[in-house]
């Protein structure tokens, strides 16, 4: 059906009440709601739902590049791209019975060839479990055929919603070794306790376990996210001043949004002509009762 600048979106609902909502523009989920009707993700109220820009909020994805870490633009192309629907995907290994999916596909346009000249097809494939849970799976596949590899990094920028960012802790980072985008990419290792936010962050966490925690004190509501292919792990909220600074972000937004991005940045991957990788994610929510001390 039609969303926002009646661009193309779908929208996928589970018998007990949950959905999710993905537009073809940039492939993007931007919504993720629970049998309740609540929303789990975070879409800024002043998101440009338009070309070139990408949708601020949600989960968009990095890919060829994270960051600005290269020659293409920041965070690569596939988030500012239209993708399409696979009608005929390749198998899964995944179960999808009782499961809503849909799968959609992003191959690189003559001009994409210009500015990356990398044959490739990314299929990705969004699924809402039964109990509500969220799963993307990602698969890139090269398929140049003048024999050359190619690299790239990646990251799932999931914008959780939290109620209130001085309430929010994240476990599953701590005493990591992590390069803060604030200090010009150094290398540090955390010290101790679970991450806790009292201004601007920006951390790309390297070899990250698969369960990471963020924990909502106020909603008493955890995310887990699990990962697989994903080794790194972005934090990422702008606080007041950067915040200011986004034409596409309330100047209050960053107190009710969080980014916990799961992510392959520091050991970029390569594919040789026929190979193929896999990234997923899994999200899913607990009370925090259930989750504290785990
Ligand atoms: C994060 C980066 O992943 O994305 C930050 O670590 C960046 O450095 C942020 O500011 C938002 O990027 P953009 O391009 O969506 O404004």
């Amino acid at each position: 059906c039609k969303g926002v600048n009646g661009l193309d979106k779908v929208v996928l609902r589970e018998a007990k009440g949950s959905s999710a909502e993905v537009y073809l523009y940039g492939g993007q989920v931007t919504s993720w709601k629970n049998d309740q009707g609540e929303e789990l993700l975070f879409v800024s109220s002043k998101a440009i739902f338009k070309p070139p820009k990408a949708i601020r909020g949600g989960i968009p994805i990095c890919f060829p590049q994270f960051s600005n870490n290269g020659p293409l633009e920041q965070h690569g192309f596939a988030r500012n791209r239209f993708w399409s629907i696979d009608t005929d995907p390749p198998p899964f290994p995944t179960n999808t019975s009782n499961k809503a999916f849909v799968d959609l596909i992003l191959k690189p346009s003559e001009e994409d060839l210009k500015i990356w000249p990398h044959s490739y097809e990314f299929r990705l494939r969004v699924t809402l479990g039964p109990g509500g849970d969220l799963m993307l799976t990602s698969r890139i596949r090269n398929t140049n055929n003048d024999g050359k590899p190619f690299s790239f990094t990646f990251a799932y920028h999931t914008y959780f919603s939290v109620s209130d960012i001085s309430e929010v802790r994240v476990e599953g980072l701590e005493t990591l070794d992590y390069l803060d985008n604030l200090q010009e990419k150094q290398r540090f290792t955390e010290q101790g306790d679970a991450i806790t936010f009292e201004s601007e962050v920006d951390k790309i966490y390297l070899g990250t376990p698969t369960k990471i925690a963020i924990l909502d004190h106020e909603k008493k509501r955890t995310f887990v996210l699990r990962k697989d292919g994903l080794p790194d792990a972005v934090v990422w909220n702008p606080w007041d001043k950067k915040a200011k600074a986004m034409a596409d972000f309330g100047d209050d937004e960053y107190k009710h949004m969080l980014c916990v991005e799961a992510a392959a940045i520091e050991k970029p991957i390569t594919l040789k002509p026929g190979e193929e990788w896999k990234g997923r994610l899994e999200l899913s929510t607990v009370p925090s009762s259930y989750c504290s001390g785990q």
